[in-house]
């Protein structure tokens, strides 16, 4: 299936993507695009196995789908791998802790920028402390807004599990990109460190990225959020202004996947 002309010009398309596991539908014909530009949040809600993280994984390439297709920029990217899906601009953060624990914090952000840098360059850099300064320096600045520069020369492995999550961020940071798919960037957060990643979001919103955000709690992303896409057992049930799908027949799945402490 090729795009329109309109679709053509859109940062992301997502046609009818369709992935079973072992017989049970995760996502079943999902459409979605996003214009060129757009700006804002988009919210991925739904309850607990809706497809919001395989939804996430197909879109970056980490998983194949069953059927349907994923365009970035105009291009097909449905069956690159996730390295390269990731060099054209998609960049992933994960819901579950991803570091590289027996590494420092730094070394962490650093390695991260390896898709861009090459290997050899990171190789150099990690043995070579003081290594090419933009990459450290950039890595540096994460930290510091992550209140992390003072633990840099830490293991990751003994962070408390709020920072490990923003050391996974700030990886995702370090890999740059044009779309950036957050698989519950503030679950489980301090009230500080989100608001932390919630200043994090909204820079990337003013400097022209996209953000596509799945979480349970997005109240306190709101404020940012442009779109509201809804599934439910793999199928996309809304879609449109937060406001609006808050107010529509989807409210009661969006608050039960919230829990009680909603
Ligand atoms: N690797 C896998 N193998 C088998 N089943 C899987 C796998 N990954 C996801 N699933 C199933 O696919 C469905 C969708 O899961 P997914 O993790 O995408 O949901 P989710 O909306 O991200 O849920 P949560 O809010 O709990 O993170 C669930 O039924 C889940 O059990
Ligand atoms: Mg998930």
């Amino acid at each position: 299936m090729s795009l329109s002309k309109e679709e053509f010009a859109d940062l992301l398309v997502v046609k009818d993507l369709t992935k079973s596991f072992n017989g049970n539908a995760a996502l079943s014909r999902v459409s979605f695009s996003l214009r060129n530009g757009g700006g804002g949040v988009v919210l991925l809600v739904g309850p607990n196995g809706a497809g919001k993280t395989t939804f996430l994984d197909v879109v970056c390439g980490f998983l194949r789908p069953d059927l349907g297709q994923v365009f970035f920029e105009g291009r097909d990217v449905t069956n690159l791998p996730s390295e390269k899906t990731a060099r054209a601009g998609v960049t992933r953060s994960f819901q579950e802790i991803r570091v590289l624990r027996q590494m420092t914090v730094m070394d962490n952000l650093v390695m991260a920028s390896r898709c861009f840098v090459g290997i050899e360059v990171v190789t150099a850099l990690l043995k070579d402390r003081k290594g090419p300064h933009e990459i450290r320096e950039r890595a540096g600045s994460i930290l510091n807004e992550f209140d992390l520069y003072g633990k840099r020369d830490r293991l990751a492995k003994d962070l408390s599990f709020g920072e490990m999550k923003l050391v996974g961020l700030g990886r995702a940071l370090m890999k740059g990109g044009r779309l950036f798919l957050l698989d519950e960037p503030i679950a489980g957060l301090s009230e500080r460190a989100m608001e932390k990643v919630i200043q994090i979001i909204a820079s990337l919103v003013r400097d022209g990225k996209a953000v596509v955000a799945a979480e349970h709690k997005f109240q306190p992303l709101l404020n940012f959020c442009e779109r509201m896409v809804v599934l439910c057992a793999g199928e996309k049930i809304a879609d449109g202004l937060p406001h609006e799908v808050l107010a529509g027949p989807s409210t009661t799945i969006i608050y039960a996947g919230q829990g009680h402490d909603a």
